[in-house]
């Protein structure tokens, strides 16, 4: 009972902490009113989100190249019609730690690589500093491949970016899946509350989420869940340069898993 109320004292004071992140969450005036996301019970399990399930993938792909090509021709969601480039994922297929981020913004889409304007400088230096690794020695990738637009006659304006629909999202949620059964990473860090919502199954904001480990979902090796560290997406820490404390804590919270293999 201690623990349980020291733990939701803490979950609280972290919610505070973040408060600019949690009320970036609340719908924008003008936007469909929703009930505001609870505090959470100490160690309850994650509430259910709308997006459905992963599924699995009808067209096997023999390996990381044949996805990648299936990927680069897809058209499963109308975000195939307007990319510029879809943007599978970069790095090593023998990664111990995949990054998830939300989708291409206007740099991705035009270069045809995850991560690299802003955030992805941000990602960069994150995963030098703390962690000491090179881009090349993790795998980074996104929950959709082609960049979300709000204009998506215009791919050459900048500011043009929306997150993606439940429908994108669940068309997409399958390359990745893919992408990890290949990989078979050690951990999965999630940047930011889409890709910690679909991944963890999770109505929750990341602010709530973060600070432990979670086991994911979905079984990609048998009888070995991969471990979920959610933490804040580099643009939310340029944005509130406050929420790069708990970043490094997660970032610890990851090197010492990948040094030790024990994890929070
Ligand atoms: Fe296909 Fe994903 Fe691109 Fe949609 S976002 S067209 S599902 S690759
Ligand atoms: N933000 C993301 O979530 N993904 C990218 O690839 C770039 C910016």
């Amino acid at each position: 009972m201690k623990r349980e109320l020291a733990e939701a004292a803490r979950d609280l004071a972290a919610y505070i902490r973040n408060l600019d992140e949690n009320l970036a969450e609340l719908p924008r005036p003008g936007a469909v009113k929703t009930a505001p996301a609870a505090l959470p019970k100490a160690k309850a399990p994650p509430a259910p989100a709308e997006v459905p399930p992963p599924t699995i993938m009808t067209k096997k792909p023999a390996d990381m190249d044949a996805l990648a090509a299936q990927v680069k021709s897809c058209r499963k969601c109308g975000l195939g019609d307007s990319r510029l480039n879809a943007v599978f994922g970069v790095g090593t297929y023998k990664a111990k730690v995949v990054f998830v981020g939300e989708g291409p913004g206007f740099q991705e889409d035009h270069l045809g690589e995850p991560f690299v304007g802003r955030s992805g400088q941000l990602l960069d230096k994150i995963l030098e500093t703390v962690l000491g690794l090179k881009r090349s020695e993790v795998y980074i990738a996104n929950i959709v491949k082609c960049h979300p637009m709000k204009n998506p006659a215009d791919p050459e304006s900048h500011g043009n970016d929306r997150p993606p629909t439940p429908d994108e999202i669940a068309a997409c949620r399958p390359y990745l899946d893919e992408q990890l059964r290949f990989i078979k990473p050690a951990c999965i860090v999630t940047l930011g509350s889409v890709p910690t919502k679909v991944l963890l199954n999770t109505d929750k904001g990341i602010s709530l989420v973060r600070g432990r480990s979670y086991d994911y979902p979905v079984e990609i090796v048998p009888g070995r869940p991969i471990k979920v560290i959610p933490t804040y997406h580099p643009a939310a820490l340029l944005r509130n340069p406050n929420l790069k404390r708990d970043t490094w804590e997660d970032m610890k919270m990851l090197k010492t898993f990948l040094e030790t293999g024990k994890i929070t």
